[in-house]
């Protein structure tokens, strides 16, 4: 059984499915996120929830993330934060995997459960399993007072508000800014500066009006969409942060399109999937501007060597591209918060244009709380 849809019980505000509303309001939930934490004083935040002291703080060795779903997608990116501000060994593991695997389980390991709706079965049994050996887990969840975070040590509540569309968008990028949060505070703790401190907690304030800047080009995002739509299959590449980006954009295009999508690290392209680009076979690259730059637009010219067509999410006019969605430029560690927003736009699009059930896709539950 999955928890019945509640859409009656909020108001649609003007906007034709939930998706598209939520998708519309995450500049003021990225708002709500920050809200009342950062500290300017120290270069940090204020998590009130975390229950965390600084030395406890210190003798975490690990960080092991564990979801489902779009969340565990956010788990991906928000490892990468961890271990590129902090600097403690992060990953993130689909939490269906975990708990059947009969993982090592590591007192220095800090366990980070992250979910929406809080009561995705999966998640909570793997919780009650590492609880009752003795592990600290801490719960990134949405619903206050869900099973996941009253079952978790403490946590960090994302503060997306209520979500309908069984498809994640806003909490999606609320749990990466949260992310972001807990990345900042443990590294503030360690070894990040005061002015790398500052320059993170610049580049957060900045988040809500570059993601109205990006929700502005809808019109335009809707065209591709419109051009896209007949693709039968479609691949999604990425490096390093750009990677679990296109991994979300690929299930968001699958989930709401039913087009089949395959995400895939730019970087193994050769080691396989250069055998399927034909123009038949479109390719969304993500194409932040950062150390890696060069590498990626590499990529894009073995795909258009190969007659590829190439949509990128870039920060500026990409030359092999077919077409560019240029997002405006964060600092190097956030780009991923604000990459994938586009590509939101582009599913509910691409779906709008198949005549899709945008809110309740076939075969899909917003909260799984079975096996
Ligand atoms: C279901 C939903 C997904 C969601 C996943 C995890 O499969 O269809 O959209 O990402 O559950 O849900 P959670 O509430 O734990 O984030």
């Amino acid at each position: 059984t999955t928890v019945e849809w509640e859409a009656a019980s909020y108001d649609m505000g003007g906007h034709d499915t939930y998706m598209h509303k939520e998708i519309f309001e995450q500049a003021d939930a990225v708002d709500r996120v920050l809200r009342g934490r950062i500290d300017d004083r120290f270069s940090t935040v204020h998590l009130g929830g975390l229950n965390l002291d600084a030395r406890e703080a210190r003798s975490v060795r690990r960080v092991k993330i564990l979801g489902c779903g779009t969340s565990y997608h956010a788990g991906l990116i928000g490892a990468q934060m961890i271990e590129e501000l902090a600097r403690i060994p992060a990953d993130a593991e689909p939490a269906s995997e975990f708990r059947y695997r009969n993982p090592v389980v590591d007192p220095d390991t800090l366990y980070i459960a992250v979910s929406q709706s809080g009561e995705t079965y999966d998640v909570l049994a793997a919780v009650q399993e590492l609880k009752r050996k003795g592990a600290r887990v801490f719960g990134v969840v949405n619903v206050v007072g869900s099973a996941i975070a009253r079952e978790s040590d403490a946590g960090v509540y994302v503060h997306a508000g209520p979500e309908v569309c069984v498809v994640s968008t806003k909490c999606f990028t609320n749990t990466t800014v949260a992310f972001a949060l807990l990345a900042l505070h443990l590294g503030r703790i360690r070894d990040l500066s005061v002015a790398d401190g500052k320059r993170i907690i610049e580049g957060l304030r900045k988040l809500p009006a570059q993601i109205t800047e990006i929700l502005d080009q809808e019109a335009e995002i809707k065209k591709i969409a419109e051009e896209y739509a007949d693709a039968r299959s479609m691949m999604f590449i990425g490096r390093v942060r750009g990677y679990p980006v296109a991994r979300e954009a690929s299930l968001k295009l699958k989930e709401v399109s039913y087009i089949h999508a395959e995400a895939y690290p730019a970087s193994e392209l050769k080691h396989g999937p250069l055998a399927l680009i034909e123009p038949a076979l479109p390719t969304v690259a993500i194409v932040p501007d950062d150390d890696l730059l060069e590498k990626n637009r590499a990529a894009l010219e073995e795909i258009k060597a190969r007659s590829g067509r190439i949509l990128a999410v870039a920060h500026q006019e990409q030359e092999k591209a077919d077409r560019t969605i240029v997002v405006p430029k964060n600092e190097d560690e956030l780009d991923p918060i604000l990459m994938g927003i586009p590509l939101q736009l582009l599913a509910y699009h691409t779906a709008l244009a198949l005549g899709r059930d945008i809110d309740k896709p076939r075969n899909l539950a917003k909260s799984v709380t079975v096996e």
